[in-house]
């Protein structure tokens, strides 16, 4: 039985990875954002607009308790699942979860363009972004690395690049 849990930063490429994994092991791909959206019919932006981030993170802990038990899945979860409740070691549990690792600066050349989306980065200007990048990051890296792997994805920038990070995920977790 495989249970591939997919976590790191917004912007990293958790899903983009996650989606041409499954695809290539001919199994189901989860993302928990999209999950809780159909379970709730909202999307996350009303969900942190009704109940705000912490009603957001008590949903979020109990779909992941749903999504993770699936059997022969890849799973992506938003980037802030980990740093809540015992949700790291829980997923520690359930499968073999993968850090997907990208410096600051990457992660900030992704979400310039879908900053829009996401209710903890919304209205930020551009300098107030990658300030708001790093510190969170250096705040989230101690759950972040608490994952059994960990995939530098800093150059995954373009159709080649995810097929690499296909490939090292493939030879790291022995798919
Ligand atoms: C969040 C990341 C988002 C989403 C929510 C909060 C975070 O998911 O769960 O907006 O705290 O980092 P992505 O990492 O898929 O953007």
């Amino acid at each position: 039985m495989k249970r591939i849990i997919l976590i790191g930063y917004m912007g990293a490429g958790k899903t983009t990875v996650g989606k041409a994994l499954a695809k290539e092991l001919g199994i189901p791909f989860y993302d928990l954002d999209w999950y809780i959206e159909n379970r709730r019919r909202k999307t996350v932006s009303e969900i942190f607009a009704e109940v705000g981030e912490e009603g957001f993170r008590q949903i979020e802990h109990n779909m992941l308790h749903e999504v993770a038990e699936f059997e022969d899945v890849i799973i992506s979860c938003g980037g802030g699942t980990p740093c809540f409740f015992d949700n790291i070691d829980y997923m520690n549990g359930q499968g073999q979860v993968v850090y997907l690792k990208a410096s600051p600066e990457v992660l900030y050349k992704h979400l310039l363009m879908g900053k829009g989306e996401r209710p903890l980065l919304k209205g930020k200007s551009k300098e107030e972004l990658i300030t708001f990048i790093r510190e969170q990051l250096e705040k989230r890296e101690p759950y972040y690395n608490k994952a059994r792997y960990t995939v530098d994805v800093s150059l995954m920038d373009n159709y080649d690049k995810i097929k690499i990070t296909i490939e090292k995920l493939r030879e790291l977790l022995e798919l």
